[in-house]
């Protein structure tokens, strides 16, 4: 498909005293995939102008869990002052985007639809080319979003949010091959099971990490699930192991959160460390909510082989910044999205590979 929109004419804006030339593409990026509405304005897939995110933490705490449908309702009321306050950040208009991109999946279907059809709907009556993304590659992206350069290739991926956990292999822009990845839970939920168990507010990420500090080191020893002879994980007997610990009340709940925490950050980095050394990866490239947890961040640094990249805290959880940066990099190499696409809510990294390459293609 071609550009719609040729602009032949340089503009500047005034960005906080900083020209942002309008020779470079400007992509107006939205992601509603769970429980944060958020929108951002991303310059040639690394620079984010804006990254505006509405958290709707506080409205599903008290049920310990995301809504879907309080979440998908939410979604519609945000949306609109997402995208104006994303906009008037980035100190520009509508008349200075170049290309609309919105997550397409995995994610809540109610959810998706929102930011989808929004970002849709901006494309459409602006003629500008719209790019749907798999939120798990805007995930891998944020590393693209710090200044400095570029992550090198082949990049051992490791994907860990509220919804997944896997190891992918990228041999380049576009180009995935999991090698592993969790057969139960997600380390994400892990954490956010455990934290209701141990009776810490929603989500428990980032509760657990805190009473883990608190908490320290004690006998407590709760398995790991080395899964030998593959790169799969398993989390869902971590939890168990932590619900007995807690029934028998012998540890308190900040040595349980941190023994847990431990567990976890164990052997997430043990296998991709060692996944590492046997590809001879050139960089490992951190991703997802959970990636904002310090003991990973440290454990994953400290026994990786090669260099280690770890977006700042505010592109690990979800927001719309890294959907723009996976945009600008699948829209320059020509690719685009039908208007009529549609979201989908489980994830198949091949098919990721299959859409890039009929885009290099064509
Ligand atoms: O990527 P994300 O924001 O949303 C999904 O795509 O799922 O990830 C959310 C997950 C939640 O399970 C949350 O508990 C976890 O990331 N998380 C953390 C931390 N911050 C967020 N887990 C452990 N330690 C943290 N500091
Ligand atoms: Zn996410």
């Amino acid at each position: 498909m071609h550009v719609t929109r040729k602009r032949a004419v340089v503009r500047h804006l005034s960005l906080g005293g900083m020209a942002l030339s309008t020779g470079r593409m400007n992509v107006l990026a939205i992601e509603s995939s769970c429980d944060e509405t958020a929108a951002a304005v991303v310059v040639d897939g690394r620079v984010a102008r804006s990254s505006v995110v509405a958290s709707q933490v506080g409205l599903h705490a008290k049920y310990g869990g995301v809504v879907p449908e309080v979440a998908s309702r939410q979604h519609l009321l945000k949306i609109i002052p997402v995208i104006v306050e994303a906009l008037e950040t980035a100190g520009c208009t509508l008349d200075d985007i170049d290309a609309v991109a919105g997550t397409r999946g995995p994610g809540l279907a109610g959810s998706l639809l929102v930011g989808f059809n929004a970002a849709k709907a901006i494309a459409y009556g602006r003629e500008l080319p719209f790019l749907g993304v798999n939120h798990l590659e805007g995930h891998i992206y944020a590393n693209w979003l710090v200044e400095g350069p570029e992550p090198k290739f082949p990049a051992l991926c490791l994907v860990v949010s509220g919804g997944h956990t896997d190891l992918v292999l990228m041999r380049s822009h576009g180009q995935y091959e999991r090698l592993g990845g969790t057969r139960d839970d997600a380390a994400g939920e892990a954490f956010d099971k455990v934290g209701r168990l141990l009776g810490l507010p929603f989500p428990g990420g980032p509760h657990v990490a805190k009473a883990a500090l608190e908490g320290g080191k004690s006998a407590l020893d709760l398995p790991r699930a080395w899964m030998p002879g593959t790169f799969d994980f398993s989390f869902s007997g971590l939890k168990t192991a932590v619900l007995h610990v807690v029934r028998d009340g012998k540890y308190g709940m900040p040595e349980i959160a941190w023994e847990f925490q431990e567990a976890v950050v164990d052997v997430l980095a043990g296998k991709t460390s060692r996944l590492a050394r046997e590809l001879g990866a050139a960089e490992v490239l951190v991703a997802g909510g959970v990636a904002a947890n310090q003991r990973l961040r440290e454990e994953l640094v400290r026994r990786c082989p090669v260099p280690v990249r770890i977006p700042p805290i505010k592109f690990c959880t979800d927001n719309a910044a890294m959907i723009g940066a996976v945009a600008g990099h699948r829209l320059a190499l020509g690719e685009r999205s039908p208007i009529d696409e549609d979201i989908f809510t489980t994830n198949r990294w091949s098919r990721l590979t299959e859409q890039s390459l009929v885009a290099t293609e064509s």
